[in-house]
């Protein structure tokens, strides 16, 4: 990958244009922050921590956070920043020969099937919400619970009306405008997300017997992790990076747009790092509440995505002011999803504006109605449209996630980082002088050598190890 050594006059970063930014930094970060947290955060992340083994785990997390995430988001921001454009337009601003246009529709095709499947999930944190408070699981065991979840599963209309749920307060919000709707709806959810969050993690490790928990998930045990031999540390390593861009939303523009709303003040690098550090103290702290609380009851934490729904609400049920705890719990759960959800809403509404040169209104009822429609499948995907699997994947949902996750999220991370550094893009020189604008930090030189080699080679290894266990399962070798 050849890098451009200085500004060429075709890619040169054009004059801005005016354009409604946020109304403070502080937004910028939170807003930025709250689409990065989300249920990779406060669902995901607690759970394959739990299959892999704890702190070492998480170490293995923090350096693929750094490695891969932290420059791939500091180049979307970049490109947003000196654009001043969503992706429906920013690489044609960047790179006017027009040979990076189509990239465009990659983040907005990202960002759809991204919510296509979140939104349902998204509806699941309301409707624990909305059972936790009322005392649905009041004096059932985890199986009664665990009858609870699939009989929502299997009831469409449930799982329509919390979806429908979920894109009504995301598009209202978004329909408030960006200062006055989702900076300011999004500093209050993340505000009292992080009170929330801080009243539960102290809840969690006063209870007797959490100390089991804290050890578990702080101090590393590598044998842990190597307890499946070469293999199961292969497992722990495809799904440490897997992690790290989907926590961050990287590769399908999904951040790309809050750089377009911002002025040249701070260094990208310094907002980045403020970004992900938030997103990691979310996800550490989501494990601070789940792991003591789950030791503290005797439950193993390694149960996959129903730790969450299955077997916590039960642990809330044998605490004191457990439905309380519970409710707060999801609160939490919630508010994560739906920064998530307005921030990405937010992204496709802007990009339609300029892709078509449409109102903000008109915008909002043409994603409202895609949104809605193309969410459908998923809700359906565990009743009606059960049948619907893909072997070595799963049903709609995890189809859908598969596509996001193993394919649109890596890959449009390597897209990006080869859009930055190749002279055929935009350069790296262009991208250096939008990215260290202002004051902060400055993006290291030395990282070139790592991004035009080491991370290509990283993603594709990626790409690959997750598709060789399923074309081995799809060939009848597995
Ligand atoms: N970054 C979002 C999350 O972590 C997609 O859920």
């Amino acid at each position: 990958m050849a890098s451009s050594p200085a500004p060429s006059p075709s890619t040169a970063t054009p004059a801005k244009q005016p354009r409604e930014h946020f109304a403070s930094r502080l937004g910028f970060i939170l807003i930025s922050a709250g689409c990065a947290i989300g249920l990779g955060n406060v669902w995901r992340f607690p759970y394959i921590v739990g299959e892999y083994g704890g702190a070492a785990f998480i170490l293995l997390y923090l350096i693929f956070l750094v490695i891969l995430g932290l420059p791939v988001m500091v180049m979307e921001f970049a490109i947003g920043r000196a654009s001043q454009r969503s992706c429906a337009k920013a690489f044609g601003v960047l790179q006017p020969s027009g040979r990076w246009n189509w990239f465009g529709w990659w983040s907005y095709i990202g960002c759809m099937l991204l919510m296509m499947f979140y939104t349902t999930v998204c509806g699941w944190m309301l409707a624990y919400t909305a059972k936790m408070a009322t005392g649905t699981f009041e004096g059932l065991d985890a199986e009664g619970v665990g009858g609870v979840f699939a009989t929502m599963l299997g009831n469409p209309t449930e799982l329509i009306g919390w979806m429908l749920a979920v894109i009504v307060i995301g598009f209202l919000v978004c329909s408030l405008g960006l200062q006055k709707g989702v900076e300011r709806v999004t500093k209050v959810m993340m505000v009292c997300l992080l009170g929330v969050m801080i009243i539960l993690a102290i809840r969690a490790i006063t209870l007797p017997g959490a100390a089991e928990g804290l050890e578990f998930y702080l101090v590393p045990d590598f044998g842990h992790m190597f307890a499946g031999g070469w293999a199961g540390f292969g497992d722990a390593v495809y799904a440490a990076m897997g992690q790290a861009f989907f926590t961050l939303s990287l590769g399908i523009g999904a951040m790309e747009v809050f750089g377009s709303r911002i002025g040249d003040a701070h260094s990208l690098t310094g907002e980045a790092l403020r970004i992900c550090g938030l997103d990691t103290v979310v996800a550490i702290i989501a494990g601070l509440i789940i792991f003591p609380t789950c030791f503290a009851f005797a439950v193993a934490p390694d149960q996959g995505p129903a730790l969450v729904f299955v077997t916590l609400p039960n642990v809330f049920g044998q605490m004191p002011l457990g439905q309380l705890w519970g409710a707060l719990f999801f609160v939490f759960m919630s508010f994560a999803a739906l920064s998530t959800i307005i921030a990405v809403f937010e992204n496709l509404i802007t990009f339609t504006m300029e892709k078509w040169n449409v109102t903000r209104s008109t915008a909002i009822a043409r994603t409202a109605v895609l949104v809605t429609v193309l969410s459908l499948p998923c809700a359906l995907g565990f009743n009606v449209l059960a049948g619907v699997t893909v072997p070595g994947i799963g049903d709609i949902q995890s189809i859908e996630a598969f596509i996001v996750s193993n394919n649109l999220l890596p890959l449009g991370s390597l897209l990006y980082v080869i859009f930055c550094l190749s002279k055929n893009g935009w350069g790296w020189q262009n991208f250096l002088a939008a990215a260290d604008a202002g004051s902060g930090p400055r993006f290291p030189r030395w990282a070139h050598g790592w991004l035009a080699f080491g991370l290509p080679i990283l993603i594709i290894i990626i790409f690959i190890m997750g598709y060789v266990p399923k074309i081995l399962l799809w060939m009848g070798m597995a």
